[in-house]
Formats: structure tokens, C-alpha cells, sequence
């Protein structure tokens, strides 16, 4: 069996380095975490949530699946949502997808992949609202790109639709959705501009531009 003290002695050094910037680190954080964002994401290893934006541990609560996927019979994902909306009073959740995601490809084909084919049932149903849009794209990495894209857009309107959110904007809190797409050929983030803060219509649909 592979040995994985390295894992531990890399774990001693990051907590030394971070310790060197900042003595009281550790300590100040085990007291309390006060996030601005919460981040919804892919569980892709490439697509590491605090890295890729810079931030601290204690700075972003984290939610990741594959292919960030908000379902609304989801008990994980809903309860991760109402403990930074109704808690930690995040001021932004953010809808992070990337491309070249492998959920999205295997979703685009008829394969048999297992027990994972259920949740990607989900990017199927985005699939079937866009297929024309879809289509029409030139060819497979195309295609898996824009259903990338479109995905992040109906999950941010999945979160807002949620009740935590819903009633977050009811009671006048400040909270803004965003769908973002990450590039790992390049580590760059391109926002899909989506953003949705608060306006709802009678059915709780927020309405934003499709890109
Ligand atoms: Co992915």
C-alpha cells in the first residue's frame, strides 16, 4: 500500500509557512469562520475552489459535485446553501463551472456509465432545453463547451430558486447569485455575467440575460 506520510509532512509545512505570515492564524480562525462567498463547483481536482481565487482558508465555504449541479431534492447541496445563507450570511454564492468538464461529456453521449448516468440525468435535462442552440455548434468540444456554459446558468437559477434564497431576498438580504466558467487550459475565470440579486417574478423565476 502506497504510504502517504508524504501528505502529512507537506500538511506540516503549509500550516509553518502560513504560520510565518501570520502567528495567530490558526487560532484566530478555530474561533470562527466569517466567508463572504459560498462556492458551488465542480469536484474536478483541477478546479481547486480557494486557489483559484486566492483566498484563505476561512474566506470561501465550499459545496462541490460533479459538474456543480444544484438539485433541489438535494439534502447536501440545499443544506450547504442554508447554512451560508442563514448562518454565515454569505453576501455572494458563486456558480463555478469549467470546461472541458468530464460530467458534461459523458452527459452529451449515450454511454452507460453506472449509478453517476442519475445525477447526470440533470445536465441531460439542460441539454434538452438548449439542444437547438447546442446543435448547431461545430463540433463535440463545442458542443461540450456552450452545455459548460449553459448549465452554470441554470444552476444559478436552481439556487435562486431555492427557498433559502427566496426568503433571503423576502427579508431584504443582501445576497448575489453569479455564474462564472474556468478555463483550465489557461486558469482563467470568465464571468458569464448572470448575476441575479434579488428580483423575482411570480413563480420565484429571476429573470437575467441568457448569454
Ligand atoms: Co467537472
Amino acid at each position: 500500500m502506497q504510504n502517504l506520510l508524504h501528505l502529512f509532512e507537506n500538511n506540516k509545512k503549509w500550516a509553518e509557512d502560513i504560520l510565518r505570515e501570520d502567528p495567530d492564524f490558526f487560532q484566530k480562525l478555530s474561533k470562527q469562520q466569517n466567508p463572504e462567498y459560498l462556492w458551488i463547483g465542480c469536484s474536478d481536482s483541477r478546479v481547486p475552489a480557494n486557489e483559484i481565487v486566492g483566498l484563505l482558508p476561512g474566506e470561501i465555504f465550499v459545496h462541490r459535485n460533479i459538474a456543480n449541479v444544484v438539485v433541489h431534492t438535494d439534502l447536501n447541496c440545499l443544506s450547504v446553501i442554508q447554512y451560508a445563507v442563514e448562518v454565515l450570511k454569505v453576501k455572494h454564492i458563486i456558480v463555478c463551472g469549467h470546461y472541458g468538464c468530464g460530467g458534461i461529456k459523458a452527459a452529451l453521449t449515450n454511454d452507460d456509465h453506472g449509478i453517476i448516468d442519475n445525477w447526470l440525468r440533470h445536465i441531460k435535462d439542460v441539454y434538452r432545453l438548449y439542444k437547438n442552440q447546442i446543435d448547431a455548434a461545430d463540433d463535440f468540444v463545442a458542443k461540450a463547451d456552450l452545455l459548460c456554459e449553459l448549465n452554470v446558468v441554470e444552476q444559478v437559477l436552481n439556487v435562486c430558486q431555492t427557498t433559502m434564497v427566496q426568503n433571503a431576498w423576502k427579508r431584504q438580504q443582501e445576497l448575489a447569485v453569479h455564474g462564472w466558467i474556468y478555463s483550465i487550459a489557461n486558469g482563467i475565470i470568465k464571468d458569464l455575467n448572470v448575476k441575479v440579486t434579488g428580483q423575482a417574478d411570480e413563480y420565484g423565476a429571476p429573470s437575467f440575460p441568457t448569454p
